[in-house]
C-alpha cells in the first residue's frame, strides 16, 4: 500500500518532520511507498524546509562517514537546531547556511534534483529562488530593526503582557515562560540577550562566550549588556526568520507603513517551539541537554528516518494557494505531473504523484 499525505501551509514544518521521524520507525508492512506533498503560500517556509533538508543530507554524510557522534555531524545537527529554533546563531552556522543557499540556488536555477526522494515543482522554483537569494544577499545584513535584541526583547514582553492580560480578564491562571528541565539556563541566556546558548559541549560560540555566560548566571553587574553587546558583534540574525518581500510589501502601504507589525514571525520563544516539537518524545536519558542539544538529537532521528525511507520517499513541494492548488491536483492542470512517465527507476517521477490523499493537514490556515 502507498501512503500520501497533503500539508496544507506547512509553516515551521514540524508536523512534516514528525511524520517522518514517525514513518522511519513504523513497520514496513504498513506502507511500501511515502508520498507527501507539502504546500505554503509563502515561499519562505518552503525555502526553509530545503535548507533543513540541505542539511539532512550533509548530517547523513558525515554520520556514515564519521560516525553521529563526530563532530562534523554534531555540528550539522546543532545547526538545524539553531535554523529552526533561534532568532540568532554563532558565525559558524550562518556560514553553513550560507553554503547551503549557494548550493541550493545553483541546483533549482540549474533545475537540478537537490536530493533523491525531494521535487521541486517548476511553478515553485522562481519564488523560493528569490528568497534563497535574499537570504544570501547583504540586504539581510542591513535589514530592520538595526538594533534587533532591543526589538525584540521589548516586543516578547510586550506580547507577554497582552497574554498575561487576557489571561486575566477570562479568569485563566496567569501564563509562565516555559522551562523544560535541563532548559534552565536557555530561559536565562534567551531572556537575556535572546540566544541559545550552544552546548557546553561544543566550541560553536567562541572561546569568549563561556566567561559571560557564567558572569549572566552568576548576576554580575553590566553581565547582561556585556552579553548584549558580545552576541551584537559575532551572532548573527536568523535570515530564514525573514520574509523581505512581505516586508517589501508592507512598507510600500501608506495605511501600514511604519508600524513594525511585518515582523510578528519573530515573535515566539524558543523554549515553546521545543516543547512543540520533541512534546512526546520521551526525554533523553542523562543530565538533560539544553534547547539546541535536544532539537538537535530531533533532527538527527529525522534524519535517521529519511535515510531508512529514502528508497520509498517522496516530498513534493508547492508554492500557492491551497485552494488553487488543490483545484489544480483535481483536475490534472499541473503540467509537470502530466508527463510521461520516467524511466524505470527515475526518481523523483511526478507523473507518479499522488492526488487523492490518505490525510489532508488543513492547520489554521484562513
Ligand atoms: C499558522 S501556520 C501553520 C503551520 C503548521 N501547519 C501548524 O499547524 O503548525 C500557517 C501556515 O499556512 C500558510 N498559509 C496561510 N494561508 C494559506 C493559504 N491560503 N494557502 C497556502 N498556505 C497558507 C502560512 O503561510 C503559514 O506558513
Amino acid at each position: 500500500m502507498d501512503l500520501s499525505y497533503l500539508y496544507c501551509g506547512v509553516g515551521d514544518a514540524r508536523h512534516l518532520y514528525t511524520t517522518l521521524l514517525v514513518a522511519g520507525s513504523a513497520p514496513r508492512k504498513f506502507f511500501q511507498a511515502l508520498q507527501l506533498t507539502i504546500i505554503d503560500l509563502k515561499a519562505q517556509a518552503l525555502a526553509k524546509v530545503l535548507v533543513l533538508f540541505d542539511l539532512v543530507d550533509a548530517y547523513n554524510k558525515h554520520k556514515q562517514s564519521e560516525g553521529a557522534a563526530s563532530d562534523a555531524a554534531l555540528s550539522v545537527a546543532r545547526s538545524m537546531a539553531y535554523i529552526f529554533a533561534g532568532h540568532f546563531y554563532p558565525s559558524s552556522v550562518h556560514n553553513a547556511i550560507q553554503s547551503t543557499l549557494t548550493s541550493l540556488i545553483e541546483k533549482l536555477e540549474k533545475g537540478q534534483p537537490i536530493l533523491p526522494w525531494l521535487y521541486v515543482a517548476e511553478v515553485s522554483r522562481e519564488p523560493i529562488i528569490a528568497t534563497l537569494k535574499e537570504w544570501k544577499g547583504p540586504s539581510v545584513d542591513a535589514h530592520n530593526p538595526k538594533e534587533p535584541i532591543d526589538w525584540l526583547k521589548h516586543h516578547i514582553r510586550e506580547k507577554d503582557s497582552h497574554e498575561m492580560l487576557s489571561a486575566l480578564q477570562m479568569g485563566y491562571d496567569i501564563p509562565k515562560p516555559s522551562v523544560p528541565s535541563g532548559c534552565e539556563d536557555d530561559r536565562l541566556f534567551f531572556d537575556n540577550a535572546c540566544i541559545l546558548p550552544p552546548p557546553k559541549t561544543s566550541d560553536m560560540g567562541g572561546d569568549e562566550l563561556p566567561q559571560l555566560l557564567d558572569a549572566v548566571k552568576s548576576k554580575l553587574a553590566s553581565a547582561s549588556s556585556t552579553l548584549v553587546d558580545h552576541v551584537r558583534q559575532h551572532w548573527k540574525a536568523n535570515v530564514t526568520l525573514f520574509d523581505l518581500a512581505w516586508e517589501k510589501q508592507w512598507k510600500s502601504n501608506p495605511a501600514l507603513k511604519g508600524d513594525d507589525e511585518y515582523l510578528s514571525g519573530l515573535l515566539f520563544d524558543p523554549l515553546d517551539v521545543l516543547g512543540m516539537v520533541v512534546g512526546d518524545l520521551p526525554p533523553p536519558k542523562g543530565p538533560s541537554p539544553g534547547v539546541i542539544d535536544r532539537l538537535g538529537m530531533y533532527f538527527a532521528k529525522v534524519a535517521d528516518s529519511i535515510t531508512e525511507l529514502s528508497s520509498i520517499l517522496t516530498i513534493e513541494v508547492i508554492h500557492g494557494e491551497v485552494a488553487d492548488i488543490m483545484e489544480k491536483l483535481t483536475y490534472d492542470c499541473f503540467d509537470y505531473r502530466l508527463k510521461a512517465p520516467g524511466a524505470a527507476g527515475t526518481r523523483p517521477d511526478p507523473s507518479k504523484f499522488h492526488k487523492k490523499f490518505d490525510h489532508i493537514h488543513l492547520s489554521n490556515i484562513p
